[in-house]
Order: structure tokens, then sequence, then C-alpha cells
């Protein structure tokens, strides 16, 4: 059975803590689905189309790595994909309460995909997406916490 991972999140924007989990996922699974989504609780700075174009540039190298978007519920889109795993990344422990409730709901409404974890690489545990966008915003340098690929696309967007 082929082995299909699904690794959603709002990338706003995608980081090297990301591409570590991407890099991680692509060693292990046949196909692995970056998909990008909106979360309703959080106001994006980028848009969907310029967060799929970074995953776009930053994943080229990668085979089976694809980018795509989904609406609505995560399950749903799973089984729209034939997934049978859920990528997500933990960094901390602070990550850990909000990742486990959403894999045992995911779980309920799906049996068939299973949630996989995977840790970043030591040095980019710390990065989020927030930070990424303060540090943008006050013209710091962001070269060590993004894919250099797309480095240029944030810095344009805090001119
Ligand atoms: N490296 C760096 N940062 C990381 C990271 C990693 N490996 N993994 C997570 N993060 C950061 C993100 O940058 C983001 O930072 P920010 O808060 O500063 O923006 C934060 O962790 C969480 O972001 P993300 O992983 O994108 O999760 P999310 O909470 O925005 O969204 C979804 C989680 C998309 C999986 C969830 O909302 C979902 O499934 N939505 C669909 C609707 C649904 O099915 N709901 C029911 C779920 S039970």
């Amino acid at each position: 059975m082929m082995k299909i991972a699904v690794y959603p999140g709002s990338f706003d924007p995608p980081t090297l803590g990301h591409l570590d989990v991407i890099k991680k996922a692509s060693s292990i699974f046949d196909r692995v689905i970056v998909s990008v989504v909106e979360n309703p609780n959080k106001k994006a700075t980028f848009s969907k189309k310029e967060r799929v174009r970074m995953l776009k540039k930053m994943t080229k190298g990668f085979k089976n790595v694809e980018v795509d978007t989904f609406k609505g519920l995560l399950v749903n889109y799973v089984k729209k994909k034939r997934a049978n795993f859920i990528i997500r990344g933990l960094r901390a422990v602070s990550d850990f309460e909000y990742e486990f409730q959403m894999a045992l709901i995911n779980k309920k409404l799906n049996p068939q995909a299973e949630t996989v974890w995977f840790l970043p690489f030591i040095e980019h545990i710390y990065i989020s997406s927030s930070i990424v966008k303060e540090i943008a915003k006050y013209k710091g340098n962001i070269s060590c916490l993004v894919p250099e690929e797309i480095v240029e696309d944030i810095r344009r967007k805090f001119k």
C-alpha cells in the first residue's frame, strides 16, 4: 500500500522548521502533500497563493512532495486524497496539548489516518512564523530562519 501523507498548516510564511519536517517526511513516505489551510482563528499576512508559491519554491528538489490547499475539515481532505497519514511538527512541550487533542479528534473522525509527529532539527526548534514576520517587519535578518529561496518574497511583503 502506498504511504501517502498530508502535512497541513497555515505556513504563514513557511520556515526552515517546516522544511525540516518536509525533508524527514519525504524520506519516509511515498507521497507527501503539503497543504495550506486558512486557520479562521488567525489573520494571515500572506495570501494562500503566496504561501503556495513559497512552498513550491522551497520544495522544488523533492520529487515526492507536492503543494496544495484545502478548505474545511482536515479529515475530509485527507480522505479525498486517499492519504493514510497526517504529519505535524512538534517543537516544544507547549505544542503538545493542542496537537494531542487534534490528533485524537482527527482519529475519531477518520480512523484510517494516523497522525505522525516530527521534530524539526534542534537548531530550528525555536522558529515560528510569527517570529519570522516580526523580524522581517523591523528589517532584521531572516535568512537564518527561512529557506533561501523565499527570503526575498518575505522581505518584499514588509517593504
Ligand atoms: N517549524 C516552525 N514552525 C512551526 C513548525 C515547524 N516545524 N510547526 C509548527 N510551527 C508553527 C507555525 O509557524 C505556527 O506559528 P505561528 O503561530 O507563529 O503562526 C504555529 O506553529 C502553528 O501553525 P500550524 O502548524 O500552521 O498550525 P495551525 O494551528 O495554524 O493549523 C491545522 C493547524 C491547519 C492543522 C488545523 O487548524 C486544521 O486542521 N484546520 C482545518 C480544520 C479542521 O479540520 N479542524 C479540526 C482540527 S481538530
